[in-house]
């Protein structure tokens, strides 16, 4: 089955040809994040302008890039939720013509879904059951994957996602945005010991985290550096900061997978990019005897691969839509797409008159 998968869900605009899940024939992406870099973070109408301004380029592209035609393909994807409303919705209406036009499927795919199947492709033995952390610029969630479609949360962030934190530290700092990459490059030169940052627990909700009193303390030290006249140590600051998180993030999900009895852990998502946290999930994977797949650098970040696989997945299961899709902003990873087509059904039929 040959699936051709949209992404438009934040500030990269990822078009890609996946087929049967698990072969990228192409996988095309435009990233705006130089657009948004000026405003220190993503301003959601400029990302959904552009989307609109490079979706059609990107779909010519991918079908060029996998040398086949639009005649070739079985289904259209689309990343329906979460993520930036406007953003998604350019998305979504793109799909919906061209899967109308095209006489073919269309399969919404909900983000996190698409960030966990980007290690199937990653990794072609890799089937459910798996615990599964995601780490992004918007959520930070482990959860348990009894199924492609079967997925359970068993502890979040409660207030800022990892991602969040690691951009709003760099904004602080005056480094620039995307914050991740340039920490973590900034980290290689630091002595990770130099601070000592909160790492709070949730009591009674042993896999939940909290990444926003890190961030508050990054700010306080950064003000009093300031007030004081003091240099800071940039690089110092990066590595305690990168060591802080992947010490809230380790050791709850490697407690989570004994608790549950999951030998495979799967790591996803934009931060997983982190060489400090992937160095650490190595080291404690090896230690723990259990079997650690992160993917390849290429396919932490956003991309429309990792949509195009999951859908696979989610048509096997019977998730289809037709064209009264809507894009949501928020929806849990474990929540399915299946029961909301006679919701959208029911929305518009209510409403429409004959005139
Ligand atoms: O998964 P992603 O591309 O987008 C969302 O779905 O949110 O994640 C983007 C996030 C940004 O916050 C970015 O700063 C972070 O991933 N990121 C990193 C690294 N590369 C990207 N964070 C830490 N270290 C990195 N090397």
């Amino acid at each position: 089955m040959t699936i051709l998968a949209i992404e438009t869900s934040c500030d990269e605009t990822a078009v890609a040809v996946v087929r049967n899940g698990r072969d990228i024939l192409s996988s095309d992406l435009f990233s705006q994040a130089d657009m948004h870099a000026m405003y220190g973070g993503v301003v959601p109408e400029i990302a959904s302008r552009n989307h609109a301004v490079a979706l059609g380029r990107l779909v010519e592209l991918a079908l060029k890039n996998a040398q086949i035609s639009k005649n070739d393909l079985d289904a259209i994807a689309v990343t329906a939720a979460p993520g930036l409303i406007g953003a998604l919705l350019v998305g979504v209406n793109f799909a919906k013509g061209l899967a109308f036009a095209l006489g073919l499927p269309l399969i919404p795919v909900h983000h996190l879904r698409g960030h966990i199947a980007a290690n199937y492709i990653a990794y072609p033995d890799l089937n459910p059951p798996f615990l599964s952390l995601v780490i992004s610029g918007g959520n930070s969630l482990i959860a348990d994957v009894q199924g492609y479609t079967d997925i359970r949360i068993i502890g979040r962030s409660r207030d800022d996602a990892a991602g969040e934190c690691f951009d709003k530290t760099a904004r602080v700092l005056g480094l620039g945005y995307p914050g991740g990459p340039i920490l973590d490059k900034l980290a290689e030169t630091g002595d990770d010991m130099a601070f000592n940052l909160p790492s709070p627990k949730i009591e009674n909700h042993p896999y939940d985290m909290s990444f926003s009193g890190l961030k508050t303390a990054i700010v306080n030290i950064v003000h009093n550096a300031e007030q004081k006249g003091e240099t800071l140590d940039t690089a110092s600051l990066s590595a305690s900061f990168a060591r802080t998180v992947s010490e809230i993030l380790v050791p709850r999900v490697f407690a989570a997978a004994k608790e549950l009895g999951h030998h495979t852990i799967v790591v996803a998502g934009g931060v997983a990019a982190n060489s400090r946290i992937r160095a650490d999930f190595i080291k404690t994977a090896k230690e723990e005897n259990k079997t650690l797949l992160i993917p390849p650098l290429n396919l932490c970040g956003d991309n429309a691969a990792m949509i195009g696989a999951q859908a696979f997945y989610e048509y096997k299961g019977g998730v289809i839509a037709g064209t009264e899709l809507d894009a949501r902003a928020t929806m849990e990873v474990s929540e399915n797409f299946t029961h909301m087509r006679n919701y959208y059904e029911f929305r518009t039929s209510t409403r429409t008159h004959r005139i």
